[in-house]
């Protein structure tokens, strides 16, 4: 394997008795670049990050982070990783500022280093007032802030977030993104799962995703896009009464047209950019009044559901902990 891949998953299999809750996940991430494993709850995303964080053992295959094996050498694996976990770990009868200091403490950062990079920390995620309040006190939102800010501390290369923004509003979602972003920028490898599709869309170079404990499809957010279906043009009519005249119009120069009333709206396949051209070029000689003309590509929600044959459903428990010693 080449060492600028910074996450390797070579095969991981995972059985916890009959249930086979990953079943052969392989992928690669390039250094610097931030992979999202996207897929449905019990799909087998943090099984497969627990595997990939020495967390639990795999029942075949393999992992490297850094280029180091989580089987043969899962301390050095540990070292050049930070984790976030689904459910916040943080000490709740710690304040944040002593959280960060414990975590710090236990890489081996020196004091000196472990209060700047702190105070940094906690400024990044909006936490320096709450810092030196016991983290009960903390919000969900902030005690996942502050969790993700304690697995920062030790500035580890490779990150793995499991369900990062679960259970945040969209405001802190939107800012959660902009410190990833931040991180990547300087060159942090981000192994990030998630159930949203707008997020992987946002943040993930590429996207792998798995269901079943399978990996059913991989390819950049567009390269799946592409995948599941053909882009679509859109014309909205201004005007109700015209929509049966526009799509007269154009219905003899494309293959199929869709008609929703409601939203004024004809559907057609597209079939490139000349062909939309000239088709807007039909309105243009009309007395019809457009509100709209535009390409519409299918969203990740509906690669998802093409590719799984079903949308995200609440089913799994949660997975209890079980930790190799
Ligand atoms: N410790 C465990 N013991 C038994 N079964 C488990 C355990 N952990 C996970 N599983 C099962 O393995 C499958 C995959 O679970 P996993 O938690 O990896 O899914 P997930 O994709 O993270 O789901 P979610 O989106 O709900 O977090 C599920 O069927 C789950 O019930
Ligand atoms: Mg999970």
């Amino acid at each position: 394997m080449t060492s600028h891949h910074a996450i390797e998953a070579e095969n991981l299999v995972k059985h916890f008795g009959e249930t086979v809750a990953v079943d052969g996940v392989s992928f690669v991430v390039p250094q610097g670049t931030v992979l999202g494993l996207l897929g449905p709850n019990g799909a087998g995303k943090t099984t497969t990050v627990r595997m990939m964080t020495t967390l639990t053992a795999p029942t075949s295959g393999t992992a490297r982070v850094a280029g180091h094996d989580v089987l043969t050498d899962p301390a050095a694996v540990r070292r050049s990783m930070g984790l976030t976990g689904q459910a916040a770990t943080v000490d709740e009868l710690l304040t944040g500022r002593e959280n960060l200091r414990l975590i710090g403490q236990l890489y081996g950062l020196d004091a000196g280093y472990i209060k700047r990079a702190g105070d940094e920390l906690l400024e990044r995620f909006s936490l320096a007032e709450a810092g030196d309040r016991i983290a009960k006190t903390y919000s969900g939102g902030m005690r996942r802030r502050l969790d993700l800010a304690v697995s920062l501390i030790a500035t580890p290369p490779v990150l793995f977030l499991d369900e990062p923004t679960t259970g945040l509003d969209p405001r802190s979602r939107v800012e959660l993104w902009e410190v990833l972003r931040e991180l990547v920028a300087d060159g942090t490898t981000l192994l990030l799962t998630t159930q949203y599709l707008e997020e992987a869309d946002q943040l993930a170079d590429n996207i792998v995703v798995i269901d079943r404990g399978t990996v059913i499809a991989e390819g950049t957010p567009l390269q799946l896009k592409d995948q599941s279906g053909a882009a679509a043009q859109v014309v909205t009519v201004s005007h109700a009464g015209d929509l049966e005249r526009a799509e007269a119009l154009i219905r003899p120069h494309v293959r199929e047209v869709h008609v929703d009333a409601g939203a004024r709206q004809l559907t057609a396949p597209a079939e490139g950019l000349g062909h939309m051209t000239k088709v807007a070029g039909l309105f243009d000689e009309s007395a019809i009044v457009l509100d709209d003309i535009g390409l519409k590509r299918p969203s990740l929600d509906d690669v998802f559901l093409h590719l799984t044959g079903h949308r995200a459903e609440d089913t799994a428990p949660d997975a209890d902990e079980e930790l190799v010693s």
